[in-house]
């Protein structure tokens, strides 16, 4: 294995599986080129949720944030590949999905719903430190 290769975490927010869009960002992930190497779909619970994120604890979205991820069940991944972490959140677009690029999942998938907090369709790590994080608190060690 290269000792390039990097792992992140991914999720399909609630608003994307409700929608049906699980396969749509599965298969831009692996169209890409990564692998997905791990897969799950659960009903996130709270504390889970203000671990995954807890660098977000005070502001005045977090609360808002936490319901809407436990407002359905969302689908966890691990994607594999050099450049996963820049690459994917490339892929997802910037977080606001009005904004986003036309070409990204947000940008293609997602807008302004008028919602509390912006609903996006997918998570994705934002560095390796973070990216193992999440992995652990979703798939263990
Ligand atoms: P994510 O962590 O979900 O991949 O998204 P991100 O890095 O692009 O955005 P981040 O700043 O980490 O925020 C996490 C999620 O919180 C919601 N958010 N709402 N001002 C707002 O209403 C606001 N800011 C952030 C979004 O769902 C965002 O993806
Ligand atoms: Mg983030």
């Amino acid at each position: 294995m290269p000792v390039s290769k990097e792992r992140t975490l991914i999720l399909v927010k609630p608003d994307g599986v409700r929608r049906g869009l699980v396969g749509e960002v599965i298969s831009r992930v692996e169209r890409k080129g990564y692998v997905v190497t791990a897969l799950r779909m659960l009903n996130a619970d709270r504390a889970t949720l203000e671990k995954h994120y807890e660098e977000h604890q005070g502001k005045p979205f977090f609360e808002p944030l936490v319901e809407f991820m436990m407002s359905g069940p969302i689908v966890a991944m691990i994607a594999e590949g050099e450049r996963v972490i820049e690459g994917f959140r490339s892929l997802a677009g910037v977080t606001d999905p009005t904004v986003a690029a036309p070409g990204s999942i947000r940008g293609d998938l997602a807008r302004d719903q008028g919602t509390k907090v912006v609903q996006n369709i997918v998570h994705g790590s934002d560095s390796v430190a973070s990216a193992e994080r999440e992995i652990a608190i979703f798939f263990g060690k």
